[in-house]
């Protein structure tokens, strides 16, 4: 392993941008399709993986919902989690905030409970055996109705103590934050945390809704912000963090290339850039690839990436305590580094 990418691996960073769906492996879905006597289109877990050939966002989420459809009880939940915290862990995150889509469950007939159930039972695990913390994000599918939303909403306050936020994921374009507005108003009032998808493909208009109306805390993505100037200082000024996802970025042709991608300039630009995994069954890779990939096509320091995992630590709903614990361990971490 390169010198560059042990320091990676080894530095303390949260994740903040991670799909658990997007963390199901070609093998899970054959073992857990095999398990409920499932059919597949595909011939052979190398046939899916070759399938991952996206042209966009939407190109993607139709094969993203059609694997899900193999997720079908507690312990699928469990596993799914599990494997991803466990992978997550070896490349240094030590606090990970993961979204789920209960409505991509739920409308199959899966119950919420066994959803949130084995989720919450894996990140429980991971904190008693890795002490790695988390929160969870129930995320809101942005191409289904508002009320079907708030229904959903509503199903899941019993779990309301296992959950930290709500978001907003899915086809963004024609679907603006202020479709949600009531949704995240009733979030608000029940005590969730907010955050939003914004700026991936929709405009930096959508960036300001998801602020004015979402009361975001976070925006998922938000690389677009940069057409819209006055809106990058707003951000900047309130160090409203972007939860970026460089691979994701290229996969679903945001960016052609890696080396067009805009973070570097964002991060120079004084915004609290993160740098997150998505979707990494289907991008290519997790965390520390992510990293890894930035730092090569854009020719990240070693002090840029010791800063982006002091935003994570930042933008993440850990109390100002743990953040002041995390942020003298990563600067521990970057100074033995530089004795070596
Ligand atoms: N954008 C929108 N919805 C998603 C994504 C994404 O990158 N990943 C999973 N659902
Ligand atoms: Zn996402």
């Amino acid at each position: 392993m390169s010198s560059i990418e042990s320091f990676i691996r080894g530095l303390p960073k949260a994740e903040l941008h991670l799909h658990i769906e997007g963390t199901l492996e070609p093998e899970m879905v054959f073992a857990l399709a095999h398990k409920h006597g499932m059919a597949l289109r595909y011939p052979s877990v190398q046939a899916l993986r070759e399938a991952y050939n996206f042209t966009d966002l939407q190109s993607f989420l139709d094969v993203y919902y059609a694997g899900a459809a193999v997720l079908r009880d507690e312990s699928d939940f469990h596993a799914l989690t599990w494997a991803y915290l466990c992978r997550a862990h070896e490349q240094g995150v030590v606090h990970a905030e993961i979204f789920f889509d209960p409505q991509t469950h739920t409308v199959r007939g899966v119950a919420i409970d066994a959803v949130i159930g084995g989720i919450r039972r894996a990140l429980l695990d991971a904190e008693r055996t890795f002490g790695m913390t988390h929160r969870l994000i129930l995320c809101f599918l942005r191409h289904l109705s508002a009320a079907d939303a708030m229904r959903t909403l509503e199903e899941a306050l019993p779990h309301a103590a296992g959950i930290a936020a709500v978001g907003l994921d899915s086809a963004e374009s024609g679907n603006p934050p202020a479709k949600f507005a009531a949704v995240f108003a009733r979030a608000r009032r029940q005590g969730f945390l907010t955050v939003a998808h914004a700026g991936e493909e929709g405009p930096p208009d959508y960036i300001r809704e998801a602020l004015d109306l979402l009361e975001v805390s976070r925006i998922d993505h938000g690389v677009r912000i940069e057409a819209d100037p006055a809106l990058v200082q707003r951000l900047v000024r309130d160090q409203v963090p972007l939860t970026v996802c460089p691979l994701s970025n290229v996969m679903l042709k945001v960016f052609a290339r890696m080396e067009d991608h805009n973070l570097k300039r964002l991060l120079d630009l004084g915004l609290c850039v993160t740098v997150n995994s998505d979707d990494p069954a289907y991008f290519g890779g997790y965390i520390a690839e992510n990293y890894l990939a930035v730092h090569r096509a854009l020719g990240l320091s070693r002090a840029d990436i010791a800063q982006l995992a002091r935003n994570s630590i930042h933008a993440s709903f850990l109390s100002a305590a743990e953040k002041s614990v995390w942020m003298g361990k990563i600067a521990e971490f970057v100074a033995t580094a530089q004795r070596a």
